[in-house]
């Protein structure tokens, strides 16, 4: 079968494409023929077969990996334009229960990670004397400073995979939202965080439920190039509770969170709240 330029290609056979650079392997793309290549419009690549169509084999990458394959802050650059707009069931489920989670908590100082454009941190301000808000994404702290003008709120553009600078000790609650699932090793991301408290301040952690990554939902948005999907990985409930018991964080509250609180459903947040002993 030979597609001609323009033709659409619904994907109703296997249509195995692999990356030799990465190994990754696309299967049951939309393609479209391009002047005798073919686009694939999810990675907005454009690629050229060894022969013109082969759609039961493995076809060979001759360009480099397309540049619209973007990491973490560039994803979160380009998306903060329209993260705030955009219809996103979990962004909204967790926003209500990191406030239903911690608001008998009493906090002084919160150190937010991952804080995007702010949706928790206007309300983290309401009930903290001072909170720290971190992100690898500048794109997205601009939007969350245009929106915050407390003077009890300090912005700080950094990446939590490296070694922590907001202070030792100082904390009673940090706070990770929808933001682990970015980091590929949780563990030295734990311990910094327990550094960063004083005993008996809490970690709480609100994420996409792993249950949820398996039928493979993850961090997505739509740009004119084609669906934009940020680079996660999976942690699974136990790497959670491991990470955090390695790091002398004590587990108070694990909740699952389900769309239209439909418990017959996949849960689609999961939250912790942990205690340093
Ligand atoms: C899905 S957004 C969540 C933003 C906000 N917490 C919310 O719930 O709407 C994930 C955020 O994590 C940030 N992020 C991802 N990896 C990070 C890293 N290594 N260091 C700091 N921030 C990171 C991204 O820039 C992005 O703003």
């Amino acid at each position: 079968m030979v597609l001609k330029t323009g033709q659409s290609f619904a994907g109703g056979k296997l249509i195995k494409v692999v990356f030799p650079q990465t190994n990754i392997i696309l299967k049951r793309q939309r393609v479209r023929v391009v002047s005798g290549s073919v686009l694939l419009r999810e990675y907005g690549c454009q690629m050229s077969f060894r022969n013109n169509w082969e759609p039961e084999g493995v076809f060979v990458c001759l360009w480099p990996l397309n540049p619209f394959v973007m990491n973490v802050q560039q994803s979160y650059n380009l998306w903060s334009a329209q993260y705030d707009t955009n219809k996103n069931r979990t962004r909204d489920l967790e926003a209500r229960v990191l406030r239903s989670t911690l608001q008998n908590i009493p906090v002084n100082n919160c150190l937010e990670i991952g804080c995007g454009t702010g949706k928790n941190t206007e309300w983290l301000v309401s009930q903290a004397a001072r909170v720290t808000a971190v992100d690898l994404s500048e794109g997205m702290l601009d939007v969350a400073r245009s929106k915050i003008a407390s003077a009890r709120v300090e912005f700080r553009q950094a990446d939590i995979t490296q070694d922590w600078d907001f202070g030792a000790g100082d904390y009673d609650l940090v706070t990770f939202s929808l933001v682990l699932e970015h980091i590929e090793h949780l563990e030295p991301v734990f311990r910094e965080a327990a550094q960063a408290l004083v005993p008996g301040g809490y970690v709480y952690v609100g994420e996409l439920h792993p249950f949820k990554q398996y039928t493979g939902t993850k961090a997505r948005f739509d740009t004119e190039q084609g669906r934009q999907e940020v680079p996660c990985f999976n942690h699974h409930i136990s790497d959670f509770l491991q990470a955090a018991e390695v790091n002398g964080l004590e587990l108070v509250q694990l909740e699952e969170h389900f769309d239209d609180d439909d418990r017959t459903t996949i849960p689609r947040v999961v939250t912790f709240l942990m205690r340093k002993r």
